[in-house]
């Protein structure tokens, strides 16, 4: 069968291959530790289960509502109010499948081919990936581990163009765990006032995850007037060890932004799970607690991750401030990441995603999203090989 041109220009999804492969050798009793998670390893709390559970009890297993039920969109602007100060009715929310759903959803609803989409490297794999199915232009803004793999307003001057139409922010991030600073998030803000056509879409979904005291700031806190032009996407996934879940959502800046995108919803999805988005609304609402916990054991396992990985000296691992991902740098091997992740899988075992597909292809990323045991073992392993 003939594949559409635009298909056949995606590239599948490299980190959900990789753990697909771990899987598959650790089905066959090979002792696979895998570092390719990009989800935690905790179970979701029960009282956020319990939840659902009693939703299922009570028979809510129709549609809901194609965004989401009001219940869970009021918790999100409530969560919005608390976390962000910012001010959102639930006509100004979509809830997903996921954030990932979300983002596709958001992009389909506001490009026209042609349009370009500034990408900070290193980035979420899937976002070029949608970009180019839908038709838009991927526009790449480099960085470098001198401004922590970040972009700086310089950066983003060069890029903008009459045709930039959206600007991904991903704070902290996937593959790097880098934090931008509130300094640093309103240097951007000047940028982009002298650009007022520029959408920002501020992916937040590892919100909760930062490390060493810093908190995490939404672009869309600091100024009204790009609060205006700003698309808040987050999700329950990684603050909440729900991605199994699939809940994820958009908070949009105007009214037929959000319509919208939920008339695509409607002829896709339609709504997200019924039963789980009662569990949606007690993460919000009762949830800080546990992630902060959460985040405090991934801390702790970033320290131990980077002490243990200096034995290995052609590692070079970035100090993630957020998430949990180690970025690392691996040009000593003298091998590319796709060379070293395979050689580690199959010689040794270790799963980990090779970040070309990420816009690195000198990186690794590990995450540590695993027990402090397995963390050790993995470094034992990888000694081995790259002593
Ligand atoms: C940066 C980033 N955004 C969005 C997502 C999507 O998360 P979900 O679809 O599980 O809500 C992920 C998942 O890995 C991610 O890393």
């Amino acid at each position: 069968m003939e594949l559409s041109s635009r298909v056949l220009a995606v590239r599948p999804s490299v980190t959900l291959e990789i753990a697909a492969k771990a899987k598959a050798m650790k089905a066959q009793g090979i002792d696979v530790i895998s570092l390719s998670a990009g989800e935690p390893d905790f179970d979701t709390p029960s009282f956020i289960k319990e939840a659902c559970i009693e939703a299922l009890r009570k028979g809510q297993t129709k549609y809901t509502p194609v965004p989401g039920t009001v219940e869970l969109r009021q918790a999100i602007c409530r969560k919005l109010k608390r976390d962000q100060g910012l001010d959102f009715t639930p006509e100004q929310v979509v809830v997903g499948c996921g954030a990932k759903h979300v983002i596709f959803n958001v992009l389909f609803a506001l490009l026209n081919p042609g349009d370009e989409v500034l990408i900070p490297v290193p980035y979420w794999l899937s976002y070029p990936e949608m970009v180019t199915v839908l038709g838009g232009t991927n526009v790449f803004l480099p960085s470098t581990e001198k401004t922590d793999f970040k972009i700086t307003p310089d950066i983003l001057e060069k890029a903008l163009t009459s045709r930039s139409k959206i600007l991904i922010l991903n704070s902290p991030s996937n593959p790097t765990g880098a934090v931008y600073s509130k300094e640093e998030l309103l240097a951007l803000c000047a940028v982009l006032k002298k650009h007022p056509k520029v959408i920002v879409l501020s992916d937040e979904i590892y919100e909760k995850l930062t490390f060493d005291g810093r908190k995490h700031t939404s672009i869309a806190s600091l100024d009204p007037e790009i609060a205006r032009r700003t698309v808040i996407v987050n999700g329950h996934s990684k603050a909440y060890a729900m991605t199994g879940w699939r809940l994820g959502y958009a908070a949009f800046p105007e009214k037929t932004l959000a319509k919208a995108v939920e008339s695509i919803q409607s002829h896709s999805t339609s709504n997200p799970v019924s039963f789980t988005q009662p569990g949606g609304v007690v993460a919000l609402d009762q949830g800080d607690e546990e992630a902060r916990k959460m985040c405090e054991v991934f801390q702790k396992r970033r320290d131990l991750f980077i002490e243990k990985l200096k034995v290995v000296k052609s590692f070079k691992p970035f100090k993630s401030n957020g998430a949990f991902y180690l970025f690392v740098d691996i040009q000593g091997t003298g091998l590319s990441g796709l060379e070293v992740a395979k050689k580690l899988l199959d010689e040794v075992h270790v799963a980990v995603i090779p970040c070309e597909p990420f816009g690195s292809p000198h990186h690794i990323r590990m995450s540590y999203a695993t027990s402090e045991k397995d963390i050790e073992t993995a470094v034992e392993r990888i000694a081995s090989l790259f002593k």
